[in-house]
């Protein structure tokens, strides 16, 4: 399995939930009351809502349907149907991840983040492949993230982040342009 980056380290705010994507998993974001960014897949193991409708309310998540809270581990520790009981064995689908780099990195099985750090550039959205927009750029300044099998996210590292964002989106132009 792959780790790839999925957000910014700045962009997951207190309080807020940042949704994301990689490969087919949706994701949803969030930091905790602890401080630590949970990357978790966007789907309530209640009855499968999204996640990231939710409130992020700093010791839990709360799923906006039915309002079962989840501790930042993933755990259910509150159900409104049965009194506000807990159920420790019933869990969100948790992912390894990590922050480094001004990063966030999932994976949905070991999580190998590597060495990539630098000022990390706002990520650009691609209607291409991962593979076809790999073949294109400096793997020591950017990382792919697939979004599905015909879109990507692309983050990158680059000290001079205008020159580097306008080679992107011109790189964007032209691979999107030739379909
Ligand atoms: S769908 Fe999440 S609590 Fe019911």
């Amino acid at each position: 399995m792959s780790t790839y980056i999925v957000a910014l380290d700045r962009e997951v705010l207190p309080e807020g939930l940042v949704r994301g994507r990689m490969d087919t998993a949706e994701l949803v974001i969030w930091r905790g009351a602890s401080g630590s960014v949970h990357v978790w897949e966007d789907r309530c193991p209640h009855r499968s809502s999204r996640l990231s409708a939710g409130r992020n309310m700093g010791a839990y998540l709360e799923d906006p349907y039915h309002g079962w809270r989840f501790a930042e581990d993933g755990t259910v520790i509150h159900v409104p149907a049965e009194g506000g009981k807990g159920h420790p064995e019933i869990s969100a689908h948790v992912l390894a991840s990590a922050v480094t780099g001004g990063f966030v990195w999932a994976s949905a099985g070991v999580l190998e983040t590597g060495d990539f750090a630098g000022p990390p550039l706002r990520p650009l959205h691609f209607g291409v492949s991962a593979n076809r927009v790999a073949a294109e750029l400096d793997p020591t300044k950017t990382r792919i993230t697939p979004w599905g099998a015909a879109a990507c996210m692309v983050y990158g590292i680059d000290p001079d982040a205008m020159a580097a964002h306008r080679m992107l989106t011109a790189l964007r132009r032209r691979l999107e342009a030739a379909g």
